[in-house]
C-alpha cells in the first residue's frame, strides 16, 4: 500500500508540470490535422501549439484499429513528456481507435477528440439524407455506430474514400487523379445528399474540389470549428487559457522539411467556403 501511494503521488505530480504557457498539442496521421489547428488559432491566437504530424506512418485509415491505437498511444506518449497543457486528437481515425484509451491513460489532461460532424448535419437536416465521407476505420469503428444511433430520422449514407488520404499528403488537392477519384466517389450522389459530412481531417483541404461537384444543394460540413470550440471551453473551465502572445510550431515524423513547409502554407490557406 504505501509503495503504491508513492508512485501515485509521484505520477500525479509529473502530469501536472503545464503552465497556461504550455502548448496545446495537436496531433493528426499527417497534415490534415492542419485543418482543425487553423480553427484553433483562429479562435485562440493566444495559445502555443505544437503541431504533430505522423506522415511516416500515413495512412491510418486503411490500417487495424490495433495499430492506429499504437501509433496514437506512442505520439501521445511523446507529446504528454512535454508537458502539453491539452491534447487536441485532430484525427477521426485515432478518435475511433484510441479515444477512451487515452482518456484512461491519461485522466488529468484535457483530451479532444474530433469525430465525424453528424450532430452539426442532423441538427440542420432532422430528417435529411446525410452522406459521412471518412476513413474505413472511423467508418467501421463502434464509435461511430453510436453516434448514429443517435439520429434515427436521418438517412446516412457512408462513403469510404480510400486513397484519398494519400492524394492530400502528396500535395495533389487539385491533381487530375484527386478529382478522377472525387467524381468516382461522389457523382452516384449528386443532387441525393442535404449535408456531406468530411468525416477526416484531410478532407476540408479538397472542399472546393467536391463543392465542384455536389452543387450548392449539399453544405459541406466539418468538425474543425467545433472541435476548436469544445477546446476553449475546457481551457475556460481549468482558468488555462493563455494571456498570449501566441506561437505556432509544427513537427511531423517523416522529418521532411518540405512537408513542414506544407504545413505551414496549408495552415495560411484560405479557407475554401
Ligand atoms: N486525418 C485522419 C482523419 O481525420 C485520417 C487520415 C489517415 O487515413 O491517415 O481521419
Amino acid at each position: 500500500m504505501p509503495l503504491f501511494g508513492m508512485i501515485e503521488k509521484k505520477k500525479k505530480a509529473g502530469e501536472k508540470m503545464y503552465t497556461k504557457e504550455s502548448p496545446i498539442a495537436v496531433f493528426d496521421s499527417g497534415v490534415g490535422g492542419i485543418s482543425v489547428l487553423r480553427e484553433l488559432v483562429q479562435l485562440m491566437p493566444n495559445e502555443n501549439y505544437l503541431y504533430f504530424g505522423d506522415s511516416a506512418n500515413a495512412p491510418y485509415g486503411d490500417k487495424t484499429t490495433q495499430q492506429v491505437r499504437e501509433l496514437t498511444m506512442e505520439a501521445a506518449q511523446m507529446l504528454v513528456a512535454r508537458n502539453i497543457k491539452a491534447l487536441v486528437v485532430a484525427c477521426n481515425t485515432a478518435t475511433a481507435a484510441a479515444i477512451t484509451l487515452l482518456r484512461q491513460q491519461y485522466p488529468e489532461l484535457i483530451v479532444i477528440g474530433i469525430e465525424p460532424a453528424l450532430k452539426l448535419a442532423a441538427d440542420r437536416f432532422p430528417q435529411g439524407r446525410v452522406g459521412v465521407m471518412a476513413t474505413q476505420v472511423t467508418l467501421r469503428e463502434e464509435k461511430f455506430a453510436h453516434q448514429a444511433e443517435r439520429f434515427p430520422e436521418v438517412t446516412i449514407e457512408l462513403i469510404p474514400a480510400p486513397g484519398l488520404v494519400e492524394l492530400i499528403e502528396a500535395g495533389q488537392e487539385d491533381s487530375l487523379d484527386t478529382r478522377n477519384l472525387l467524381e468516382k466517389l461522389l457523382l452516384p450522389y449528386v443532387g441525393k445528399l442535404d449535408a456531406l459530412v468530411l468525416g477526416c481531417t484531410h478532407y476540408p483541404f479538397v472542399k472546393k474540389q467536391i463543392a465542384r461537384i455536389l452543387g450548392d444543394s449539399t453544405q459541406l460540413l466539418d468538425g474543425g470549428e467545433g472541435t476548436a470550440r469544445q477546446t476553449r471551453r475546457c481551457l475556460e473551465k481549468q482558468d488555462l487559457l493563455n494571456p498570449g502572445p501566441g506561437s505556432v510550431q509544427m513537427e511531423n515524423s517523416s522529418h521532411d522539411a518540405a512537408l513542414l513547409e506544407r504545413g505551414m502554407q496549408l495552415l495560411n490557406r484560405e479557407v475554401a467556403v
